[in-house]
């Protein structure tokens, strides 16, 4: 990139920064291309570079990982690509040009943003993949929770109340690495139950992008194709379930079919006391933000992370820390989600009657 263009771009990366409030540092060749290392001083620069802000969770994501930066006298310089791998690559080029330290990526794309992280590390900028894999490329650290697990949690929940019937897995976006490691971990604990013939999958979706609308027309098809002959439907996020949940309501079988989800949205965590969505996944987010900054830091200074883990990415094993899920339904809400502080009773419980609140 040119020097005046590089010049326009840090103007209008800035002017989205300050929109977004987030560091408000002025743009500043200085220190381009430091790229972290043992003799790093002064304050670390971190780009985070997210796909979306369209599920919750990502805003509570971004909200901590600035928070803490903070705390610990890092900047940060977030871009959100909305869904588009080419904006998620152009911002990523940009936060280089600025001179970051150390980049952490949501990626879009897993595939696809292979190239970000081999731009980085020319640059000897180090990457984490946050909560969702880049692969085939030598991220130095992974962080994200157990997702087979997760996938695997959602699929015994459903088949521990729906032991046989028909079921429909709506899973979520084909380009997200997670999307498929929940796929997996769903498919494990179900395979044995449709090979011993009590259960069958009728219908396997994946939703593009995560979109609810995605889902909700998935599921009017299966719904159409096996004559409302559904019993269970798992769900890979709250958002889908969200999708999932509508279509049922038109036949009016909410509550009668068990549907799963993860993140426990506000919205679901509504639908779970409710009796409308059967269950969701609760996975903190301050952990995560909060161990991915201080990494982000401590590679920023040429230290190594400590993992306990490995999680091959098709070129390497990467090195990772993969938090704990939570499985939540109606019985242990108030002791998960709401002793936690990630929701408030008021907040969860509003449109149930209030004897009916936990005490
Ligand atoms: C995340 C989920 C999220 C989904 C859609 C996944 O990679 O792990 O928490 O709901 O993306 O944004």
């Amino acid at each position: 990139m040119r020097y005046a263009n590089r010049l326009i771009a840090g103007w209008v990366l800035t002017t989205l920064v300050v929109a977004a409030g987030c560091v408000t540092a002025p743009p500043t060749e200085q220190g381009a291309g430091t790229g972290g290392g043992a003799n790093k001083t002064g304050p670390v620069r971190i780009g985070f570079s997210m796909d979306t802000l369209k599920e919750e969770r990502w805003q509570r994501d971004k909200e901590l990982f600035e928070a803490h930066a903070k705390e610990l006298g890092a900047q940060v310089f977030t871009e959100v690509a909305n869904g588009d791998d080419s904006q998620q690559v152009n911002q990523a080029d940009n936060l280089l040009t600025r001179g970051i330290d150390v980049l952490v990526v949501v990626p879009h794309n897993g595939e696809i943003a292979a190239s970000i992280v081999n731009k980085a590390k020319a640059a000897g900028v180090p990457v984490i993949s946050y909560d969702r894999l880049i692969k085939n490329s030598d991220v130095d650290l992974y962080v994200s929770h157990q997702v087979e697990k997760i996938g695997e949690m959602q699929a015994q929940y459903a088949l521990d109340k729906v032991p046989k019937g028909n079921y429909v897995l709506i899973g979520g976006a084909p380009t997200d690495n997670n999307a498929l490691l929940l796929r997996v971990g769903q498919k494990r604990i179900l395979d044995p139950a449709v090979a011993r013939g009590d259960i069958k999958i009728v219908a396997d979706p994946m939703a593009r992008d995560w979109l609810p609308v995605e889902a909700l027309k998935h599921t009017e098809n299966a719904l159409t194709q096996n004559s409302n002959n559904v019993q269970a439907i798992v769900s890979s996020n709250d958002g889908t379930a969200g999708g999932a949940i509508q279509a049922l309501e038109s036949q009016r079988l909410v509550g009668k079919v068990v549907v799963t989800g993860q993140d426990a949205d506000l919205a679901a965590c509504q639908r779970v006391v409710e009796g409308r969505q059967s269950m969701t996944i609760y996975k903190p987010i301050k952990p995560l933000a909060y161990s991915a900054v201080e990494n982000a830091v401590k590679l920023a200074r040429g230290e190594k992370p400590a993992t306990s883990t490995t999680v091959n990415n098709g070129k390497i094993d990467v090195p990772a820390i993969l938090e704990e899920p939570i499985s939540v339904d109606a019985n242990n809400m108030a002791t998960t989600v709401i002793k936690d502080g990630f929701w408030k009773t008021e907040d969860v419980y509003k449109n149930v009657p209030r004897d009916k609140w936990p005490k």
